[in-house]
């Protein structure tokens, strides 16, 4: 198409790009319907390629388009705010200092970068971070480092009633966390202050079996989902939550790749309930490249 368009414009200028180019002195004798049937008209595959990759960018953008609205399309993730609840002391702690941005939101923000124990991959000193501080709160909510608010309107507390529901204190779980389509993630969870949890962070610590240096994984989530699998299930259904919406705290921006686009076809519905939308609490960089770049278009709205 575009080369058909370029012949003309070469020949006559761009102010008559209507112009039909049969006819037109200078331009080749072959009008674009002609041209597209000669060069793929003896070729299937060749139309069979373009077809595909037109029919590949097409859904590309409506995945896209649809994943980034998708709260307005009806998506759910929290249940709001009930006032009736009482206010719960909530500590966010993370590797980063972002107590700027977060001195809005009316938590205790703590940066724990100077508890890193450098004999393991940094990440998981979240451990030992979460064991510090969880003696001075009623719940801490790790955030990995990769991880930024996006609409202060949501408080800590909604998002936590919201998972835990009705429940009475005695049946409150010990720790909630989310699902993406490879189970569950360590980059987001809240534990709550408890006996309970005490032990599963120092269980959690000991899995040194886990320990991977030098690759993209650095073994603590897959601790977490190993130790998760072997709990006893009334033991599991008592202490451990899963938020059924990803996107209550940990929703990831989609990206295109033949990964993404694989597991998008393969798991719609957990993209649908962790995609990043607009007016989500918090996105979470999990696994990209160019972070920077994301927080400066997340926090443009494009
Ligand atoms: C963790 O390991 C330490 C040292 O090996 C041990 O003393 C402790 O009992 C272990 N704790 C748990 C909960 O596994
Ligand atoms: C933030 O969340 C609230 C509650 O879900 C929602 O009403 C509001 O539109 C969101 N804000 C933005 C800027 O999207």
């Amino acid at each position: 198409m575009s080369a058909g368009r370029e012949g003309k414009k070469g020949t006559q200028g761009a102010g008559q790009r209507d112009a039909p180019a049969v006819g037109s002195p200078g331009s080749s004798k072959v009008s674009p319907r002609r041209w597209w049937w000669r060069w793929c008209g003896r070729r299937p595959w060749r139309f069979l390629a373009v077809f595909a990759a037109v029919l590949l960018l097409a859904s590309y953008l409506v995945c896209a388009a649809v994943l980034r609205r998708a709260n307005a399309l009806g998506r759910r993730c929290s249940a709001g705010w009930n006032p009736a609840r009482p206010r719960l002391r909530i500590a966010m702690v993370s590797f980063s200092d972002e107590r700027g941005v977060l001195g809005r939101s009316g938590y205790d923000f703590h940066d724990a970068g100077d508890i890193v124990d450098r004999r393991r991959p940094p990440s998981w000193s979240k451990i030992l971070a979460i064991q510090r501080h969880l003696p001075d709160y009623d719940w801490v909510f790790w955030n990995d480092a990769d991880s930024l608010v996006t609409n202060f309107s949501i408080t800590l507390d909604s998002v936590l009633w919201t998972v835990i529901g009705d429940a009475k204190f005695d049946d409150l779980p010990d720790l909630i966390l989310t699902e993406d389509f490879n189970g569950f993630n360590a980059g987001m969870f809240f534990v709550r202050r408890s006996r309970w949890s005490d032990g599963f962070l120092q269980t959690w610590w000991n899995q040194t079996d886990f320990i991977r240096f030098g690759s993209t994984k650095s073994g603590d989530n897959d601790a977490l989902k190993y130790l998760i699998r072997e709990l006893p299930a009334e033991e599991r259904r008592r202490h451990v939550r899963v938020s059924p919406m990803q996107c209550l705290f940990n929703s990831y921006p989609w990206v295109f790749t033949w990964k993404s686009f694989y597991r998008l076809l393969r798991s719609p519905g957990s993209f649908w309930r962790g995609a990043y939308s607009d007016g989500d609490f918090m996105v979470h960089l999990a696994g990209l490249d160019d972070k920077r770049e994301w927080v400066t278009k997340i926090l443009n709205g494009t």
